[in-house]
């Protein structure tokens, strides 16, 4: 079984032809993306019509290298499938249109993805993973811990409450001067530094619910920045080293709280899995093979270019979708918001 999948929620365009072989494997035939990040890069962060017209722009050709480089034409496809949502809409808008612009001509199954669902079923595709695992979803959208059961069947045991990891290391290297995107920088320049120096807060330490909170951190961060002044390169390190230390901390505790949760309402996961641009640092990867040692858990940590946003994730989901019979039709609209686990939003917003 063969399907295409297009990718547009955020600032990358990303379209890829994967295959679902008769025992279950996965197979990436193809795997194209562009990334906008220069267009975005004077602006300090994603400007949502720039990035919906750079998909616009690219889309087509991207689809066509995707299925050229896989060795298919459209007709020898079994679906295509789109991130309907969780993102931008404008950017969700183009990727969606095009996917069922496709599959209506060619007359194939359309499937709408959930984007936070592929990052969840990725691992199921890179190491054939079996149901139920624990999902840490990290990236600069979203933060979360998620019991993943089944297709379609998620349990999310905790989130962000603010700000979202790679958001936090965003900001923080905004507010220091080092350019966008801020993670990798970050990662770059807290090596050099001392990671004692600047005494910064854990939040929600110690608590039941594995949940998250960034945004006290980041203004610690800035407060000592404030507090500093004219900040020599040593300060920058030695505070992006600080923080880095504390989000290190503050992922094990909760992931240690997640898997905790996990145990008491779903039992024994078959796996820790970590996705979202946040899992390609180096000291958080460390952290959690110590962690998942120490806690005789498998840690599955798919390649960084299936972390991050990419098409081979979408059509994956589609497939899985598709072998269960799932498909879509033309009247699913773009969701800017998407929840993987309902009953936790509606619970969540209940709160709010
Ligand atoms: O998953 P992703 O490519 O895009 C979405 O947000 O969906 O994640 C990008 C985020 C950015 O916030 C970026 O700063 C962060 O991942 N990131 C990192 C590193 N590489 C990327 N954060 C910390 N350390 C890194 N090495
Ligand atoms: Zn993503």
């Amino acid at each position: 079984m063969l399907v295409l999948g297009i990718e547009t929620t955020c600032d990358e365009t990303a379209a890829a032809v994967v295959r679902l072989q008769p025992g279950g494997a996965g197979e990436i035939l193809s795997n194209e993306v562009m990334s906008q990040i220069a267009e975005h890069a004077a602006y300090g962060g994603v400007v949502p019509e720039i990035a919906a017209r750079a998909h616009i722009e690219v889309i087509d050709r991207l689809v066509q290298r995707a299925l050229e480089h896989a060795g298919v034409k459209l007709a020898d496809l079994d679906g295509v499938a789109a991130a309907a949502g969780p993102g931008l809409i404008g950017g969700v808008i183009v990727g969606l249109t095009t996917a069922k612009a496709l599959a209506l001509a060619s007359r194939k199954p359309f499937i709408a993805v959930n984007h936070l669902e592929a990052h969840a079923l990725t691992a199921r595709l890179t190491d054939e993973l079996a149901f139920p695992y624990l999902l840490l979803l990290v990236s600069g959208g979203h933060t979360q811990l998620v019991a993943i059961k089944g297709v379609g069947d998620y349990l999310r045991l905790g989130s962000t409450v603010d700000d979202a990891v790679g958001e936090a290391f965003d900001k923080v290297a905004k507010m220091l001067g080092l350019p966008y995107p801020g993670g990798p920088q970050v990662e770059k320049v807290a090596a050099e530094g001392n990671a004692t120096r600047f005494d910064l807060p854990r939040p929600m330490l110690g608590r039941a619910k594995p949940d998250f909170s960034l945004s006290g951190l980041k203004t610690a961060v800035r407060l000592e920045a404030q507090r500093i002044a004219a900040l020599t390169p040593t300060d920058v390190a030695d505070l992006c080293a600080s923080f880095q230390a504390a989000v290190v901390d503050t992922i094990i505790d909760r992931s240690r709280a997640g898997l905790r949760l996990f145990r008491e309402t779903v039992g024994a996961p078959n796996a820790m899995v970590v996705a979202g641009g946040v899992a390609a640092n180096g000291a958080i990867r460390r952290a959690l093979m110590r962690f998942c040692g120490e806690s005789g858990l498998r840690l599955v940590l798919p390649p960084p270019q299936l972390c991050t946003d990419n098409g081979a994730m979408i059509a994956w989901a589609g497939l899985e979708r598709l072998s269960l019979g799932l498909t879509d039709d033309m009247t699913f609209a773009a969701r800017p918001r998407w929840p993987l686990d309902a009953n936790a939003e509606a619970a969540h917003n209940g709160k709010a």
